[in-house]
């Protein structure tokens, strides 16, 4: 039973106000989903909102931050009562630009949290509930930090490696109750994110070149780019890739 009156099927997309969130809730909206869309920033959620329903898909907000583990269990739990979800992207991180000197255990526990442990309690939710309905596609968004070391990144990348580890787990557990559970692993995007680092730059000409230096042919990906890679992931059409770490970062970890 879903509150959402609708014959589409349901995706679920943590982060989902901006960046790459923003453009898979878009993406899949033209490929015929509902959404349901989770983030801390409710007015960028309100404003997906809008601009999803303007291409014909039904949208659900919920304004809930992914930092709190009992918030979001208790969230999810009830989400999970009163919607049916048939694909689920865990997509929401964030990310300290640090050695491990300099991290802060508060750093390092928001890191966690964020990037790795809400994506533990949502799939501990939504997966019995796809077993039950007969399967589901999950996508959790790693990076490419999660398959190399990246300088000044060390909660981020061990958080993002763990990623790549709870998929495996519960692609092992579950590919025969019907789930295909899948992590991708961008490069450099140009999204908020990297807006971000670039206005706390001093020099954000300079740092811009460097991170699109990157990757193999010096320019960073898309959010749309990565939301493409996603669809791929959630569609019929890769049956037969589970448990895998789809590296879209233009040759970065490649060398
Ligand atoms: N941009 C890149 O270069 C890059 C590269 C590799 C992986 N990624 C990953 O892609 C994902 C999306 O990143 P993006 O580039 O779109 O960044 P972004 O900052 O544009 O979007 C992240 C979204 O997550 C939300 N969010 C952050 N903390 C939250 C919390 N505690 N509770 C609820 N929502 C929260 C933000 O509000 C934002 O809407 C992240 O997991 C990131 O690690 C990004």
């Amino acid at each position: 039973m879903s509150y959402i009156d609708s014959d589409r099927p349901l995706a679920l997309i943590t982060g989902g106000a901006n960046g790459i969130g923003l453009a898979t809730a878009e993406k899949l909206a033209s490929k015929g989903y509902d959404l349901y869309l989770i983030d801390k920033d409710a007015d960028n959620l309100e404003l997906a909102k809008r601009k999803i329903q303007l291409a014909g898909a039904k949208v659900e907000i919920q304004a809930l931050d992914l930092s709190n583990p009992n918030g979001l269990d208790q969230a999810i739990s009830q989400l999970v009562a009163n919607y049916s979800i048939d694909a689920l992207v865990n997509n929401a991180g964030v990310g300290f630009a640090r050695t491990v000197s300099q991290t802060t255990q508060a750093e390092w526990d928001l890191t966690f949290a964020v990037n790795i442990t809400a994506q533990f309690i949502i799939c501990k939710h939504v997966v019995p509930q796809m077993i039950a309905r007969g399967g589901g596609a999950i996508v959790n968004v790693a990076s490419a930090g999660a398959l190399v070391g990246l300088k000044n990144r060390v909660a981020y990348c061990s958080s993002k490696a763990a990623v790549v580890g709870l998929t495996r787990c519960i692609a092992a557990d579950h590919a025969m109750d019907g789930i295909r559970i899948n992590a991708i692993a961008p490069g450099t995007v140009d999204s908020t994110w990297i807006g971000r680092i670039l206005a706390d730059d001093p020099d954000p000409v300079a740092r811009r070149k460097l991170m699109e230096a990157r990757q193999l042919d010096g320019k960073m990906g898309t959010p749309e780019e990565v939301a493409h890679g996603i669809a791929f992931l959630l569609s019929q059409e890769a049956r037969f890739v589970n448990g895998s770490v789809f590296s879209m970062d233009a040759g970065l970890t490649a060398v």
